[in-house]
């Protein structure tokens, strides 16, 4: 009865709502959807040895760390978004990097106050401290089953067996070629002879193998503390890094209540800053709400969903930031009130027009996983090292491909990130300061079912995850929701990029007639992975983006 009284904390006039789509769930099945197979099926391993979903999360977070270093690595962060099923608790783990203690705001300026090309995104300079291993480690103790030396196994086994080279690896590694060259131990660990390895070599990572060890045996104090860190201080410091001792023992993982909203009789439940992602879906899909979205032609529809997402990346420029910096109302911004203020100069007619021009770039870096398991437990996580390899560097005996999230950050007002993001004060640097995230691991809750998703993309997340949740209002199929094709508007630049089949001709002329500048763009965005469980049933359904070489299994 517990678990339905915390639910009932919802607002009064969604009592109703509440009640309908907060009582407990059994699922009769387990699931799992992640970017790559390997990382699946150890996971489902997991919860067929007892694990419960959050063991299956360290388990997938880990085996993601060591297969798709492009991706995610013990030297980045992430957002875990976890629903226990016994007392309805819903949470975000906050493990994203922070930027070290001796970071200052202009440190990517060059003396006359330019950003320096590259700065925040090659080598150890631009590593944030990494919060994955923290995580890891709160999951176990707070959450998991089984202890961190099993649910680590899996990872270790791959670190020291090796997996073997695929066409998307070597795409990746071909891109930051020269990032990874720099490193005398990541061009060892991550290219053949100093090049992009040939299909089928194997990657094996004997350093980070042993530093998994320290982890499990001694938890933070593996990672954080003893002869690991200090091989990761040397080496950052021996490279031009400003990490130190204390960045490291004194990093904590922090529990965030995440960003709860409503939307034609859905619950979204999403990431909390200093992800930018819940608080922009919120301000998108109020803004979607003040209007008869349903009954709008396709196209207005579309038109209307491009003006909601420039308003609301206007206001992520703007105010968003790490909130244990800067003072947010967010309670205002995420209010239907503000959004119907966002909405007033909407034109159903007219593209309205974002000022000033930088250009937009995704890489095929971060990844997500989702989880179910048959208690009704579930996980979303996005866990990254931001661009593909991260700043391409490892610490010398440690294994530990290090982040360039520092590139998150504002490096400077109004000048674009390497996604083509501006920021504000709000996200400048700090010491000990997150940078802002768009990382939007997500749940969906209805009197029908629940969907778990999320995707890699950049800035490109949080539009990918609105439209994921726009599809479910005609399909409750996720792989509907992961292959749709998609497009996306960011404020800056003002345009309209879309993946081919987003938009049918009919609608590109309409939409430039309208005003709006599109823009088709031949890489696929994301790579979804989601989950469905229908509550009357108790059947799940699961699916992995057809754009990646992920894996969905349902047991
Ligand atoms: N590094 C990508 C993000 O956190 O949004």
């Amino acid at each position: 009865m517990s678990a339905v009284f915390n639910c009932l904390k919802a607002p009064l006039w969604s009592l109703f709502f509440a009640l309908l789509i907060c009582l407990p769930v059994q699922a009769n099945q387990s699931a799992i959807a992640s970017a790559h197979p390997l990382a699946t099926s150890a996971g489902i391993k997991v919860l067929e040895q007892g694990g419960n979903a959050f063991d299956a999360a360290i388990t997938v977070s880990a085996v993601l760390g060591v297969v798709e270093p492009y991706s995610s690595a013990f030297g980045g962060g992430g957002f875990w978004l976890l629903h226990r099923e016994s007392d309805q608790k819903q949470v975000m783990i906050d493990g994203r990097e922070k930027a070290p203690l001796a970071a200052h705001k202009d440190m990517y300026l060059d003396a006359s106050g330019n950003v320096i090309a590259n700065a925040s995104i090659n080598g150890p300079l631009s590593a944030g401290i990494p919060g994955t291993p923290a995580a890891l480690v709160h999951l176990a103790e707070n959450y998991a089953l089984l202890p961190l030396q099993q649910t680590l196994a899996p990872a270790i086994v791959l670190a020291e067996q090796g997996f073997e080279v695929g066409e998307f690896y070597q795409k990746m590694a071909g891109w930051r070629l020269q990032a990874l060259r720099d490193s005398f131990s990541a061009s060892e660990i991550f290219l053949q002879d100093d090049d992009v390895p040939e299909t089928g070599y194997r990657v094996r990572q004997p350093d980070l193998a042993k530093t998994l060890r320290h982890l499990a045996e001694k938890g933070f104090d593996g990672f954080y503390r003893g002869e690991v860190a200090e091989r990761l201080l040397k080496g950052v410091r021996d490279n031009g890094g400003i990490w130190t001792e204390k960045d490291l023992s004194g990093y904590q993982v922090i529990e965030r209540p995440p960003v709860v909203f409503n939307y034609n009789n859905k619950k979204i439940i999403s990431a909390a800053l200093p992800s930018s992602g819940g608080v922009v879906m919120a301000q998108i899909f109020n803004i979607l709400s003040a209007y008869d979205f349903k009954n709008l032609s396709q196209v207005k529809q579309k038109h209307l969903v491009i003006e909601a997402m420039r308003r609301a990346y206007q206001q992520r420029a703007k105010y968003l930031g790490d909130s244990d910096f800067v003072t947010l109302n967010l309670e205002k911004l995420t209010s239907k009130f503000h959004a119907g203020r966002l909405a007033e100069d909407i034109d159903l007619n007219r593209a309205s027009l974002s000022k000033g021009l930088v250009s937009a770039a995704e890489g095929r870096d971060t990844t997500h996983f989702s989880i179910i398991d048959n208690e009704g437990n579930r996980v979303a996580a996005t866990l990254s090292i931001n661009y593909p390899f991260g700043s391409g560097f490892v610490p010398e005996g440690t294994g530990v491909l290090l982040n360039d999230e520092m590139d998150d950050f504002s490096a400077s007002p109004g000048v674009p990130n390497v996604y083509g993001l501006v920021g504000s004060q709000a996200n400048a640097i700090e010491p000990g300061k997150r940078m802002l995230s768009s990382m939007s691991p997500t749940f969906v809750e209805s009197d029908k079912g629940i969907a778990i998703l999320g995707t890699p993309g950049g800035s490109r997340i949080i539009t990918m995850v609105t439209q994921a949740i726009l599809a479910m209002e005609d399909s409750l199929d996720p792989k509907q929701w992961v292959d749709l094709p998609r497009f996306h508007h960011q404020y800056l630049p003002d345009q309209v990029e879309y993946e081919s089949g987003a938009l049918t001709a009919e609608e590109i002329k309409q939409l430039t007639a309208m005003g709006h500048q599109l823009q088709q763009v031949d890489n696929p965005f994301g790579n979804m992975q989601a989950i469905y469980l229908d509550k009357k049933t108790g059947k799940v359904s699961a699916a992995s983006d057809s754009r990646g070489i992920g894996a969905a299994q349902v047991k």
